[in-house]
């Protein structure tokens, strides 16, 4: 089975404190300006069973999971948003924009915890199936990402992490990105909320004026 790219479905990714939840405001204000139906989501997550692993996944009152553990159970919840979610939204005509997606496992649970590649992609081939049809990747360096994420508030167990394994995943994420440059459109997310908003839109501009709705 190969991965089957869904044009309607628009994926944000990046490091701790880069802007997503933000972005993915503006992104779906502006396509529901056309007056589609937008479904904005979340990984882990996006359905009650996957929100229960999520927070089995984050939730830093019990024992950490093996990193093995953490990468079946990010999977096993998207196999459920997958299903449940995403697939059923699109099947309607409906935009999908997900805070986070299968990225997220290649930059996480591969690069920067040291998982097997393959497996991943074995995993993603065979029980995700889907890719978006586009990636934004809010990119930040570490230090202000982390800064900005500590101002938030308290961190669960992943934001716990030390800066090396975020310098890890920040890696993870730009070698994705120049892998598929046709899929992940990177943004620079050091900028002012305001400047990286724009150019979260303007790559979405790009993207509907170029491609088949
Ligand atoms: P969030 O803070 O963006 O909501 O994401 C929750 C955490 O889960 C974040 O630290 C990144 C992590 N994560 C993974 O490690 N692997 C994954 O596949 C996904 C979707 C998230």
């Amino acid at each position: 089975m190969s991965l089957r790219r869904c044009h309607r479905f628009i994926s944000l990714e990046g490091g701790e404190g880069a802007g997503k939840s933000t972005v993915l405001g503006v992104l779906a204000d502006r396509l529901r300006a056309t007056g589609e139906e937008v479904v904005t989501t979340r990984e882990p997550g996006g359905t009650p069973l996957a929100e229960q692993i999520r927070h089995l996944l984050l939730d830093p009152a019990h024992e950490p999971p093996a990193p093995e553990t953490e990468l079946l159970l990010m999977f096993a919840a998207r196999a459920q948003h997958v299903r449940e979610t995403v697939l059923p939204a699109l099947g309607r005509g409906a935009w999908v924009l997900s805070d986070r997606f299968t990225d997220a496992s290649h930059a996480y649970q591969g690069a920067a915890r040291g998982g097997d590649a393959a497996l991943i992609a074995t995993l993603e081939r065979e029980v995700v199936g889907i890719e978006p049809g586009l990636t934004l990747l809010l990119d930040v360096p570490v230090a202000l990402g982390l800064e900005r994420a500590r101002r938030r508030g308290e961190a669960d167990r992943i934001e716990s992490e030390q800066q090396a394994f975020f310098e890890r995943v920040r890696k993870g994420y730009l070698s994705r990105a120049a892998a598929a440059p046709d899929r992940i459109r990177t943004v620079d997310a050091s900028r002012p909320q305001a400047d990286v908003a724009r150019a979260a839109l303007a790559v979405l501009e790009d993207y509907l004026a170029g491609a088949p709705a």
